[in-house]
């Protein structure tokens, strides 16, 4: 499914986005472990999330659809899974067959997990290898990767781990596990990811400490606890929120507001580095939300001036590298975006990928170690390109971006990944002023 995108004439308008992918996913395996009905507003219907959905169902919750984003879920009951019939397929997803792994580790159930090509060559040892010491048994393919087999442990122990890497996919699946586990479950990260799982266990009533330590933070759940459903409204995701930002920003001409977005502030690295570069990028309206900060952003097309970027800041915005790229395309100077290995194993290799999606449309760029090195045009980049995404949806989105503000128009090989995280982007955008052919 191939899709060209014009050179837009400036985006205009009021629009809101998708609910947060991170969110979607938690709240439907938290509430399938919680005692009782919790209504979901707001769920994100894409791909990756209707693979959690399923496999909650397969595990033995009841999960139905009122209406458009609007859920219910009756929960199993913490220790209650059943025993799935089938294989659990997560698609693309890596967030979904990671937290799940988790879940799974401290249930005295037999399961095996698999997911599309993309998600079968992602690493899964991050999360076996610890979890493994909850007393469950995985088997995987060579290299720890999917398919892969659970037998789950009958009496879980507790785990002290100390993260390696900053995933808060490994963070939350550690926690996961340890709902069902006797005792203390203590995670120690050197530097904070996104705390979704932390504040949404809270919710449904779980006690979760948090203490900072030497920048990083320390993370204690106390184990067996009774969760409780308890409603969730899901913000619209910053994720997503960021290629038409990064599209009002590149075109000349444009103003756009994005209402409802999530700001938690583990999750908004992205918009202080686009002010650092110049960028208007100005919020309103916040509120809380389901125990998330949400408001309104609004965007001004205007310069944009090269910026580094520390890799301390990654975890805050390490889905925003492809889109950041983009608006650095167009910055003046050289940018520097340090500290990217994590990219190498997203749904693609996205430090190589977005390299080549810039170069493919006439943007200098270069890898130097886990870096990357972009050549702004200051001003509109030529275009002109064919961009190849390997089933990446945030690198089709930043594709389509970057032709809406480059002088020739982009092509991209295939969009149809775009659904797992953001149905409806190229309606919005084309709402928003943008040409598709
Ligand atoms: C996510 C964490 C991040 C992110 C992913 C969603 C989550 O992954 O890239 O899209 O919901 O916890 P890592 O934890 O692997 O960095």
């Amino acid at each position: 499914m191939t899709e060209e995108i014009s050179p837009a004439g400036g985006v205009h308008g009021v629009v809101s986005v998708p609910g947060d992918k991170s969110i979607s996913h938690r709240a439907l395996m938290f509430a399938a472990l919680a005692i009782g009905e919790t209504r979901i507003d707001g769920l994100l219907e894409g791909e990756d999330v209707l693979r959690t959905a399923n496999a909650m169902r397969a595990l033995g919750a009841l999960v139905t659809r009122d209406g458009p984003g609007v859920w219910r879920v009756t929960g199993a009951g913490l220790g209650g899974l059943r025993e799935p019939e089938d294989v659990l397929d997560m698609g693309n997803s890596g967030t979904a067959a990671r937290l799940l792994c988790g879940i799974l580790a401290s249930h005295p159930i037999f399961s095996v997990m698999t997911g599309d090509a993309s998600l079968r060559r992602r690493p899964m040892a991050r999360v076996m290898t610890p979890l493994s010491e909850t007393g469950a048994r995985f088997t995987a393919r060579d290299g720890g990767r999917l398919p892969l087999a659970i037998e789950g442990a009958v009496d879980a122990l507790p785990l002290d781990h100390r993260m390696t890497v900053a995933s808060a996919q490994v963070k939350s699946a550690i926690l996961l596990a340890g709902l069902n586990a006797r005792g203390t479950t203590r995670v120690e990260e050197p530097v904070p990811t996104r705390d979704h799982s932390e504040n949404m266990l809270r919710h449904f009533g779980a006690q979760v400490l948090v203490g900072a330590e030497g920048g990083g933070r320390v993370i204690e759940l106390a184990g067996q606890p009774t969760l409780r459903a308890a409603n969730i409204v899901v913000p619209g995701d910053a994720s997503s929120a960021a290629f038409p930002i990064v599209a009002a920003l590149t075109v000349a001409g444009s103003r756009i507001r994005i209402e409802g977005v999530g700001l938690n502030p583990l999750r908004t690295g992205l918009f202080a580095t686009l002010r650092e570069m110049g960028g208007s990028v100005a919020i309103a309206g916040t509120r809380t939300a389901g125990g998330e900060t949400v408001g309104d952003i609004d965007i001004v097309a205007g310069d944009l001036r090269a910026v580094d970027v520390p890799p301390a800041r990654a975890p805050s915005m390490i889905d925003e590298y492809p889109i950041l790229a983009v608006a650095c395309a167009h910055a003046r100077g050289s940018s520097r975006l340090r500290g990217l290995a994590e990219l190498r194993v997203k749904e693609s290799d996205r430090l190589a990928a977005t390299a080549a999606l810039l170069h493919a449309n006439g943007v200098g760029v270069a890898i130097e170690g886990d870096d990357l090195v972009i050549d702004g045009a200051g001003g509109a980049p030529r275009g002109g390109g064919v961009v190849a995404t390997h089933m990446d949806h945030r690198l089709a989105m930043s594709a389509l971006v970057l032709g809406a503000g480059t002088r020739e128009p982009v092509c991209v090989d295939d969009v149809a990944f775009i659904d797992t995280s953001f149905p409806g982007f190229v309606a919005l955008m084309t709402g928003l002023g943008c040409r598709f052919a």
